[in-house]
Protein backbone atom coordinates (compact mmCIF):
# COMPACT_ATOMS: atom_id res chain seq x y z
CA UNK A 1 0.00 0.00 0.00
CA UNK A 2 1.42 3.39 -0.82
CA UNK A 3 2.20 6.53 1.67
CA UNK A 4 2.47 10.10 0.68
CA UNK A 5 5.47 12.30 2.13
CA UNK A 6 4.61 15.56 2.05
CA UNK A 7 7.13 17.87 3.51
CA UNK A 8 5.31 21.02 3.87
CA UNK A 9 5.91 24.67 3.22
CA UNK A 10 6.89 24.71 -0.11
CA UNK A 11 5.50 27.30 -2.40
CA UNK A 12 3.80 25.67 -6.01
CA UNK A 13 4.17 27.75 -8.98
CA UNK A 14 3.51 27.15 -12.73
CA UNK A 15 1.38 25.47 -14.84
CA UNK A 16 -0.43 21.96 -14.63
CA UNK A 17 -3.09 20.24 -16.96
CA UNK A 18 -6.60 19.12 -15.42
CA UNK A 19 -7.23 15.99 -16.54
CA UNK A 20 -10.83 14.99 -17.84
CA UNK A 21 -13.75 14.11 -15.62
CA UNK A 22 -13.78 10.88 -13.69
CA UNK A 23 -17.23 11.29 -12.92
CA UNK A 24 -18.00 11.76 -16.56
CA UNK A 25 -16.11 8.95 -18.09
CA UNK A 26 -17.66 6.09 -15.65
CA UNK A 27 -21.08 6.78 -17.19
CA UNK A 28 -20.20 6.83 -20.68
CA UNK A 29 -17.82 4.05 -20.43
CA UNK A 30 -21.09 2.19 -18.73
CA UNK A 31 -23.24 3.70 -22.00
CA UNK A 32 -20.80 1.73 -24.52
CA UNK A 33 -22.71 -1.12 -23.55
CA UNK A 34 -26.00 0.43 -25.36
CA UNK A 35 -24.52 -0.15 -28.68
CA UNK A 36 -22.79 -3.22 -30.82
CA UNK A 37 -20.83 -0.48 -32.36
CA UNK A 38 -17.37 0.57 -31.84
CA UNK A 39 -16.76 3.72 -29.52
CA UNK A 40 -13.99 5.74 -28.64
CA UNK A 41 -13.60 7.94 -25.59
CA UNK A 42 -11.12 10.36 -25.28
CA UNK A 43 -9.73 12.19 -22.33
CA UNK A 44 -10.26 9.35 -19.54
CA UNK A 45 -8.40 10.28 -16.53
CA UNK A 46 -5.48 7.35 -15.64
CA UNK A 47 -7.64 6.33 -12.43
CA UNK A 48 -8.19 3.32 -10.22
CA UNK A 49 -11.92 3.84 -10.93
CA UNK A 50 -12.01 4.32 -14.71
CA UNK A 51 -9.99 1.29 -14.73
CA UNK A 52 -12.29 -0.73 -12.56
CA UNK A 53 -15.19 0.38 -15.07
CA UNK A 54 -12.84 -1.07 -17.85
CA UNK A 55 -12.53 -4.27 -15.77
CA UNK A 56 -16.00 -4.52 -15.58
CA UNK A 57 -16.78 -4.12 -19.24
CA UNK A 58 -14.36 -6.28 -20.08
CA UNK A 59 -15.74 -8.83 -17.98
CA UNK A 60 -18.87 -7.91 -19.47
CA UNK A 61 -17.85 -9.32 -22.65
CA UNK A 62 -16.98 -6.04 -24.33
CA UNK A 63 -13.52 -5.40 -26.51
CA UNK A 64 -11.55 -3.02 -24.77
CA UNK A 65 -8.33 -1.30 -25.44
CA UNK A 66 -6.82 1.49 -23.59
CA UNK A 67 -3.71 3.26 -24.29
CA UNK A 68 -3.40 6.43 -22.34
CA UNK A 69 -6.04 8.53 -22.07
CA UNK A 70 -8.10 6.38 -24.78
CA UNK A 71 -10.40 4.11 -24.83
CA UNK A 72 -10.99 1.86 -27.65
CA UNK A 73 -14.70 -0.37 -26.55
CA UNK A 74 -16.66 -2.64 -28.75
CA UNK A 75 -19.55 -4.34 -26.81
CA UNK A 76 -20.88 -6.59 -29.72
CA UNK A 77 -21.94 -9.56 -27.65
CA UNK A 78 -22.26 -8.62 -23.81
CA UNK A 79 -23.86 -10.82 -20.55
CA UNK A 80 -26.08 -9.43 -18.13
CA UNK A 81 -24.68 -10.69 -14.86
CA UNK A 82 -21.69 -7.56 -13.90
CA UNK A 83 -19.91 -9.57 -11.70
CA UNK A 84 -19.48 -9.56 -7.85
CA UNK A 85 -15.89 -9.40 -7.62
CA UNK A 86 -15.47 -6.49 -9.67
CA UNK A 87 -18.80 -4.38 -8.90
CA UNK A 88 -18.35 -4.49 -5.21
CA UNK A 89 -15.25 -2.27 -5.36
CA UNK A 90 -16.44 1.01 -6.64
CA UNK A 91 -20.35 2.24 -5.94
CA UNK A 92 -20.47 3.61 -9.10
CA UNK A 93 -20.10 0.44 -11.47
CA UNK A 94 -24.19 0.63 -10.32
CA UNK A 95 -24.36 2.67 -13.67
CA UNK A 96 -23.98 -0.29 -15.73
CA UNK A 97 -27.92 -1.37 -14.78
CA UNK A 98 -29.34 0.96 -16.64
CA UNK A 99 -27.97 0.12 -20.28
CA UNK A 100 -28.08 -3.55 -19.40
CA UNK A 101 -31.21 -3.09 -18.97
CA UNK A 102 -32.07 -1.77 -21.73
CA UNK A 103 -29.75 -3.96 -24.38
CA UNK A 104 -30.42 -7.08 -22.97
CA UNK A 105 -34.02 -6.83 -21.12
CA UNK A 106 -31.77 -8.20 -17.59
CA UNK A 107 -29.42 -6.63 -15.61
CA UNK A 108 -28.14 -8.76 -12.85
CA UNK A 109 -25.93 -6.49 -10.44
CA UNK A 110 -24.84 -6.32 -6.41
CA UNK A 111 -26.59 -4.28 -4.16
CA UNK A 112 -24.01 -1.58 -3.11
CA UNK A 113 -22.62 -2.15 0.41
CA UNK A 114 -22.09 0.66 3.04
CA UNK A 115 -19.94 3.92 2.02
CA UNK A 116 -17.62 5.99 4.70
CA UNK A 117 -18.92 9.37 2.88
CA UNK A 118 -22.82 8.13 4.45
CA UNK A 119 -25.68 5.91 3.53
CA UNK A 120 -26.03 5.78 -0.17
CA UNK A 121 -29.27 4.00 -1.51
CA UNK A 122 -30.36 3.02 -4.78
CA UNK A 123 -34.04 3.66 -3.92
CA UNK A 124 -33.93 6.52 -7.24
CA UNK A 125 -32.41 4.32 -9.16
CA UNK A 126 -34.94 1.76 -9.04
CA UNK A 127 -37.74 3.79 -8.86
CA UNK A 128 -37.00 5.25 -12.14
CA UNK A 129 -36.54 2.08 -13.73
CA UNK A 130 -39.47 0.08 -12.50
CA UNK A 131 -41.74 3.37 -13.52
CA UNK A 132 -39.97 2.29 -17.19
CA UNK A 133 -41.90 -1.17 -16.88
CA UNK A 134 -38.73 -3.70 -15.04
CA UNK A 135 -39.62 -5.98 -12.52
CA UNK A 136 -36.76 -5.46 -9.35
CA UNK A 137 -36.04 -8.44 -7.08
CA UNK A 138 -33.56 -8.92 -4.80
CA UNK A 139 -31.56 -12.19 -4.61
CA UNK A 140 -28.27 -13.14 -2.90
CA UNK A 141 -27.30 -9.44 -2.50
CA UNK A 142 -28.35 -8.72 -5.85
CA UNK A 143 -30.09 -6.76 -7.92
CA UNK A 144 -32.21 -8.85 -10.62
CA UNK A 145 -34.04 -6.53 -13.15
CA UNK A 146 -36.47 -7.94 -15.61
CA UNK A 147 -37.93 -6.24 -18.39
CA UNK A 148 -38.71 -9.21 -20.89
CA UNK A 149 -40.89 -7.06 -23.30
CA UNK A 150 -38.56 -3.86 -23.60
CA UNK A 151 -39.05 -0.75 -21.41
CA UNK A 152 -41.78 1.91 -21.97
CA UNK A 153 -41.31 5.81 -21.97
CA UNK A 154 -43.31 7.11 -18.19
CA UNK A 155 -42.89 10.27 -16.13
CA UNK A 156 -40.25 10.18 -13.31
CA UNK A 157 -40.07 12.17 -10.27
CA UNK A 158 -36.35 11.64 -8.89
CA UNK A 159 -36.49 13.88 -6.11
CA UNK A 160 -34.90 11.74 -2.89
CA UNK A 161 -34.86 13.68 0.72
CA UNK A 162 -31.12 14.88 -0.37
CA UNK A 163 -32.46 16.32 -3.78
CA UNK A 164 -31.58 14.59 -7.14
CA UNK A 165 -29.17 11.83 -8.13
CA UNK A 166 -26.95 12.04 -10.13
CA UNK A 167 -26.20 8.41 -11.02
CA UNK A 168 -29.48 7.81 -10.83
CA UNK A 169 -30.21 10.67 -13.21
CA UNK A 170 -27.59 9.11 -15.35
CA UNK A 171 -29.27 5.29 -15.25
CA UNK A 172 -32.70 6.14 -16.17
CA UNK A 173 -31.61 8.50 -19.04
CA UNK A 174 -29.20 5.64 -20.37
CA UNK A 175 -32.30 3.20 -19.96
CA UNK A 176 -34.85 5.70 -21.87
CA UNK A 177 -32.98 5.91 -24.72
CA UNK A 178 -34.16 2.84 -25.91
CA UNK A 179 -37.25 2.63 -24.25
CA UNK A 180 -40.37 2.57 -26.27
CA UNK A 181 -42.17 5.99 -26.13
CA UNK A 182 -41.58 9.39 -24.48
CA UNK A 183 -39.85 9.41 -21.11
CA UNK A 184 -39.94 12.93 -18.32
CA UNK A 185 -37.43 12.74 -15.97
CA UNK A 186 -38.89 15.48 -13.34
CA UNK A 187 -36.22 16.40 -10.73
CA UNK A 188 -33.35 15.37 -12.77
CA UNK A 189 -29.56 16.33 -11.84
CA UNK A 190 -28.65 19.39 -13.72
CA UNK A 191 -24.61 17.92 -13.32
CA UNK A 192 -22.22 19.03 -15.98
CA UNK A 193 -21.48 15.15 -16.13
CA UNK A 194 -25.26 14.66 -16.18
CA UNK A 195 -25.38 16.82 -19.74
CA UNK A 196 -21.67 15.29 -21.10
CA UNK A 197 -23.71 11.61 -20.66
CA UNK A 198 -26.25 13.14 -22.79
CA UNK A 199 -24.17 14.63 -25.48
CA UNK A 200 -22.31 11.30 -26.03
CA UNK A 201 -26.21 9.70 -26.08
CA UNK A 202 -27.39 12.49 -28.67
CA UNK A 203 -24.14 11.38 -31.22
CA UNK A 204 -24.73 7.79 -30.74
CA UNK A 205 -28.44 8.47 -31.73
CA UNK A 206 -30.62 8.98 -28.94
CA UNK A 207 -32.72 11.69 -28.83
CA UNK A 208 -32.17 13.55 -25.27
CA UNK A 209 -33.37 17.29 -24.67
CA UNK A 210 -33.15 19.68 -21.17
CA UNK A 211 -30.21 17.78 -19.97
CA UNK A 212 -28.38 19.98 -18.00
CA UNK A 213 -31.45 21.18 -16.32
CA UNK A 214 -34.07 19.65 -13.65
CA UNK A 215 -36.42 18.47 -16.82
CA UNK A 216 -34.99 15.77 -19.17
CA UNK A 217 -37.09 14.57 -22.08
CA UNK A 218 -36.01 11.11 -23.60
CA UNK A 219 -37.68 9.81 -26.76
CA UNK A 220 -36.68 6.18 -27.21
CA UNK A 221 -34.75 4.92 -30.49
CA UNK A 222 -34.58 1.01 -31.81
CA UNK A 223 -30.66 1.40 -31.39
CA UNK A 224 -27.98 3.23 -30.56
CA UNK A 225 -24.58 3.62 -32.89
CA UNK A 226 -20.66 3.80 -31.83
CA UNK A 227 -19.45 7.35 -32.44
CA UNK A 228 -16.41 8.94 -30.61
CA UNK A 229 -16.61 11.01 -27.90
CA UNK A 230 -13.86 13.45 -25.51
CA UNK A 231 -14.76 13.77 -22.15
CA UNK A 232 -15.34 17.71 -20.24
CA UNK A 233 -12.41 18.53 -17.59
CA UNK A 234 -12.72 17.34 -14.37
CA UNK A 235 -14.13 20.74 -12.29
CA UNK A 236 -13.58 19.12 -9.09
CA UNK A 237 -9.87 18.30 -9.50
CA UNK A 238 -9.54 22.07 -10.89
CA UNK A 239 -11.01 22.91 -7.69
CA UNK A 240 -8.45 20.95 -5.80
CA UNK A 241 -5.61 22.67 -7.50
CA UNK A 242 -7.50 25.85 -6.91
CA UNK A 243 -7.79 24.99 -3.22
CA UNK A 244 -4.03 23.95 -3.22
CA UNK A 245 -3.31 27.41 -5.01
CA UNK A 246 -5.10 29.13 -2.71
CA UNK A 247 -3.31 27.97 0.34
CA UNK A 248 0.27 27.47 -0.74
CA UNK A 249 0.73 28.83 -3.89
CA UNK A 250 2.06 31.77 -6.32
CA UNK A 251 0.59 32.50 -9.76
CA UNK A 252 -0.73 28.55 -10.47
CA UNK A 253 -2.13 28.50 -14.12
CA UNK A 254 -4.41 25.61 -14.58
CA UNK A 255 -4.82 24.27 -18.34
CA UNK A 256 -7.85 23.04 -19.69
CA UNK A 257 -10.70 23.42 -17.48
CA UNK A 258 -14.01 24.80 -18.42
CA UNK A 259 -15.25 28.09 -16.81
CA UNK A 260 -19.02 27.59 -16.62
CA UNK A 261 -18.53 24.78 -14.86
CA UNK A 262 -16.68 25.95 -11.84
CA UNK A 263 -18.37 28.83 -10.86
CA UNK A 264 -19.63 28.22 -7.30
CA UNK A 265 -16.12 26.45 -6.47
CA UNK A 266 -14.26 30.21 -7.90
CA UNK A 267 -16.81 32.29 -5.88
CA UNK A 268 -15.67 30.57 -2.70
CA UNK A 269 -12.57 30.65 -3.14
CA UNK A 270 -12.57 34.33 -3.68
CA UNK A 271 -15.08 35.09 -0.80
CA UNK A 272 -12.34 33.87 1.04
CA UNK A 273 -10.07 36.39 -0.49
CA UNK A 274 -8.45 34.86 -3.06
CA UNK A 275 -8.11 36.39 -6.64
CA UNK A 276 -8.58 34.30 -9.76
CA UNK A 277 -8.59 35.66 -13.29
CA UNK A 278 -9.59 33.38 -16.36
CA UNK A 279 -8.44 33.43 -20.06
CA UNK A 280 -10.96 34.70 -22.33
CA UNK A 281 -11.93 31.34 -23.69
CA UNK A 282 -12.80 30.37 -19.87
CA UNK A 283 -10.00 27.11 -20.29
CA UNK A 284 -7.52 28.76 -18.36
CA UNK A 285 -6.92 30.61 -15.31
CA UNK A 286 -4.00 31.81 -12.54
CA UNK A 287 -4.62 31.96 -8.96
CA UNK A 288 -3.24 34.43 -6.90
CA UNK A 289 -2.82 33.87 -3.16
CA UNK A 290 -3.97 36.77 -0.83
CA UNK A 291 -2.08 36.38 2.32
CA UNK A 292 -4.62 38.12 4.02
CA UNK A 293 -7.70 36.11 4.05
CA UNK A 294 -10.71 35.48 5.96
CA UNK A 295 -13.13 32.75 6.72
CA UNK A 296 -16.30 31.88 4.49
CA UNK A 297 -19.50 30.27 5.08
CA UNK A 298 -20.01 27.08 2.52
CA UNK A 299 -23.29 24.97 2.00
CA UNK A 300 -23.48 22.32 -0.39
CA UNK A 301 -26.22 21.40 -2.94
CA UNK A 302 -26.93 19.94 -6.55
CA UNK A 303 -25.01 21.69 -8.89
CA UNK A 304 -24.89 24.71 -9.80
CA UNK A 305 -24.58 24.87 -6.18
CA UNK A 306 -21.58 24.44 -4.32
CA UNK A 307 -20.08 20.58 -4.97
CA UNK A 308 -20.11 18.22 -1.82
CA UNK A 309 -17.31 16.84 -3.53
CA UNK A 310 -15.17 20.01 -2.81
CA UNK A 311 -16.13 20.00 0.82
CA UNK A 312 -13.54 18.50 2.07
CA UNK A 313 -10.61 20.68 0.63
CA UNK A 314 -12.42 23.82 1.00
CA UNK A 315 -12.59 22.26 4.82
CA UNK A 316 -8.66 22.27 3.99
CA UNK A 317 -8.30 25.71 3.02
CA UNK A 318 -10.39 27.38 5.96
CA UNK A 319 -8.51 25.38 8.58
CA UNK A 320 -5.60 27.95 8.22
CA UNK A 321 -7.59 30.73 6.92
CA UNK A 322 -8.07 33.55 9.86
CA UNK A 323 -12.01 33.87 11.21
CA UNK A 324 -14.93 31.09 11.67
CA UNK A 325 -16.16 29.15 8.42
CA UNK A 326 -19.04 27.18 8.68
CA UNK A 327 -19.51 24.09 5.92
CA UNK A 328 -22.84 22.32 5.78
CA UNK A 329 -22.99 19.22 3.38
CA UNK A 330 -26.87 18.74 2.48
CA UNK A 331 -26.03 16.00 0.00
CA UNK A 332 -23.48 14.11 2.84
CA UNK A 333 -24.27 15.16 5.99
CA UNK A 334 -21.67 12.23 7.15
CA UNK A 335 -18.83 13.25 5.33
CA UNK A 336 -16.77 14.90 7.28
CA UNK A 337 -13.83 12.02 8.34
CA UNK A 338 -11.24 14.27 7.25
CA UNK A 339 -11.96 17.06 10.11
CA UNK A 340 -11.02 13.95 13.04
CA UNK A 341 -7.52 13.97 10.86
CA UNK A 342 -7.16 17.52 10.26
CA UNK A 343 -7.48 17.86 14.24
CA UNK A 344 -4.56 16.02 14.49
CA UNK A 345 -2.55 18.32 12.61
CA UNK A 346 -3.36 21.07 14.83
CA UNK A 347 -7.02 22.41 12.70
CA UNK A 348 -9.65 23.50 15.02
CA UNK A 349 -12.87 22.27 14.09
CA UNK A 350 -15.99 20.91 15.22
CA UNK A 351 -18.33 19.07 13.77
CA UNK A 352 -22.10 18.75 14.48
CA UNK A 353 -25.00 17.19 12.74
CA UNK A 354 -24.08 17.73 9.36
CA UNK A 355 -21.75 21.24 9.69
CA UNK A 356 -17.97 21.60 10.61
CA UNK A 357 -17.37 25.01 12.39
CA UNK A 358 -13.63 26.04 11.30
CA UNK A 359 -11.94 28.59 13.71
CA UNK A 360 -8.27 29.20 11.62
CA UNK A 361 -5.04 28.86 12.72
CA UNK A 362 -2.30 30.02 12.37
CA UNK A 363 -0.02 27.20 11.10
CA UNK A 364 -0.63 23.67 11.25
CA UNK A 365 1.78 20.63 11.73
CA UNK A 366 3.29 17.25 10.46
CA UNK A 367 1.41 14.03 11.76
CA UNK A 368 0.83 10.76 10.24
CA UNK A 369 -2.67 10.75 8.65
CA UNK A 370 -4.86 7.90 7.33
CA UNK A 371 -7.25 8.95 4.26
CA UNK A 372 -10.29 7.89 4.75
CA UNK A 373 -12.22 8.58 0.90
CA UNK A 374 -11.03 9.85 -2.01
CA UNK A 375 -12.12 13.51 -1.41
CA UNK A 376 -10.63 13.42 2.61
CA UNK A 377 -7.34 12.41 1.31
CA UNK A 378 -7.25 15.06 -1.35
CA UNK A 379 -7.87 17.47 1.91
CA UNK A 380 -5.14 15.52 3.86
CA UNK A 381 -3.08 16.61 1.05
CA UNK A 382 -3.47 20.58 0.55
CA UNK A 383 -3.45 20.75 4.75
CA UNK A 384 -0.02 18.92 4.63
CA UNK A 385 1.43 21.11 1.99
CA UNK A 386 0.49 24.55 4.66
CA UNK A 387 1.75 21.77 7.52
CA UNK A 388 5.60 22.67 9.52
CA UNK A 389 6.85 19.46 9.00
CA UNK A 390 6.82 15.97 6.56
CA UNK A 391 2.83 14.47 7.39
CA UNK A 392 2.85 10.87 5.91
CA UNK A 393 -0.70 10.08 4.60
CA UNK A 394 -1.78 6.70 4.23
CA UNK A 395 -4.18 4.68 2.20
CA UNK A 396 -3.20 6.33 -0.62
CA UNK A 397 -5.41 3.98 -2.87
CA UNK A 398 -8.58 6.01 -2.03
CA UNK A 399 -6.56 9.33 -3.62
CA UNK A 400 -5.39 7.02 -6.88
CA UNK A 401 -9.23 6.45 -7.73
CA UNK A 402 -9.94 9.83 -8.37
CA UNK A 403 -7.09 12.20 -9.17
CA UNK A 404 -4.52 11.09 -12.16
CA UNK A 405 -1.06 11.53 -10.89
CA UNK A 406 -1.51 13.69 -8.46
CA UNK A 407 2.24 12.81 -6.63
CA UNK A 408 3.84 14.67 -10.57
CA UNK A 409 1.04 17.02 -11.20
CA UNK A 410 2.62 18.46 -7.38
CA UNK A 411 5.78 17.86 -8.04
CA UNK A 412 5.45 20.16 -11.60
CA UNK A 413 4.14 22.79 -8.98
CA UNK A 414 7.10 22.69 -6.71
CA UNK A 415 5.58 20.85 -3.71
CA UNK A 416 8.06 18.34 -1.99
CA UNK A 417 6.05 15.28 -2.17
CA UNK A 418 7.24 11.44 -2.57
CA UNK A 419 5.37 8.12 -3.07
CA UNK A 420 6.87 5.78 -0.94
CA UNK A 421 5.84 1.82 -0.50
CA UNK A 422 4.65 1.14 2.89
CA UNK A 423 6.20 -2.42 4.39
N1 LIG B 1 -29.71 9.12 -2.84
C1 LIG B 1 -30.85 8.49 -2.41
N2 LIG B 1 -31.34 7.46 -3.18
C2 LIG B 1 -30.75 7.07 -4.35
C3 LIG B 1 -29.60 7.75 -4.78
C4 LIG B 1 -29.10 8.79 -4.01
O1 LIG B 1 -31.39 8.81 -1.37
O2 LIG B 1 -31.26 6.14 -4.98
C5 LIG B 1 -29.15 10.26 -2.06
C6 LIG B 1 -27.71 10.02 -1.62
O3 LIG B 1 -27.62 9.26 -0.44
C7 LIG B 1 -27.21 11.45 -1.44
C8 LIG B 1 -27.95 12.20 -2.56
O4 LIG B 1 -29.08 11.39 -2.89
O5 LIG B 1 -27.62 11.97 -0.20
C9 LIG B 1 -27.14 12.48 -3.80
O6 LIG B 1 -26.47 11.29 -4.22
P1 LIG B 1 -26.23 10.97 -5.74
O7 LIG B 1 -27.07 9.81 -6.16
O8 LIG B 1 -26.33 12.20 -6.55
O9 LIG B 1 -24.72 10.45 -5.72
P2 LIG B 1 -24.07 9.51 -6.80
O10 LIG B 1 -24.72 9.72 -8.10
O11 LIG B 1 -23.99 8.11 -6.26
C10 LIG B 1 -22.25 11.17 -7.66
C11 LIG B 1 -20.76 11.26 -7.68
C12 LIG B 1 -20.24 11.51 -6.28
C13 LIG B 1 -20.88 12.81 -5.76
C14 LIG B 1 -22.41 12.71 -5.82
C15 LIG B 1 -23.10 14.01 -5.43
C16 LIG B 1 -20.10 9.83 -9.53
C17 LIG B 1 -19.43 8.59 -9.99
N3 LIG B 1 -20.20 10.01 -8.20
O12 LIG B 1 -22.58 10.06 -6.84
O13 LIG B 1 -18.83 11.68 -6.39
O14 LIG B 1 -20.48 13.04 -4.43
O15 LIG B 1 -22.81 12.40 -7.17
O16 LIG B 1 -22.71 15.05 -6.25
O17 LIG B 1 -20.50 10.66 -10.32
C18 LIG B 1 -16.60 11.65 -5.69
O18 LIG B 1 -16.26 11.86 -6.88
O19 LIG B 1 -15.80 11.75 -4.73
C19 LIG B 1 -17.98 11.26 -5.40
C20 LIG B 1 -18.35 10.65 -4.28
Amino acid sequence: MDKLVVHGGATLRGAINISGSKNASLPILAATLLTEGECIIRRVPDVSDTNYMVQILSALGSDVERSSGTVRISCADISDEAPYELVRRMRASICVMGPLLARKRRAVVSLPGGCVIGDRPVDLHLRGLEALGAKVEFEGGNIILTAPDGLRGAEIDLRGTHGPTVLGTDNVMMAATLAEGITVIESAAAEPEVLDLANFLNAMGAKIQGAGTRRIVIEGVKELKGVEHTVIPDRIEAGTFMAAAALAGEEVRLRRICREHMKAITEAIVKSGHRIDFNEAGDECVIHRNPETTGCDIVTAPYPGYPTDMQAQMTALLATTPGISVIKDTIFPQRFMHCSELKRMGADIKVDGGTAIVRGVAQLSAAPVMASDLRASAALVLAALKAKGSTEISRLYHIDRGYEHIDEKLLMLGANVERVKDR
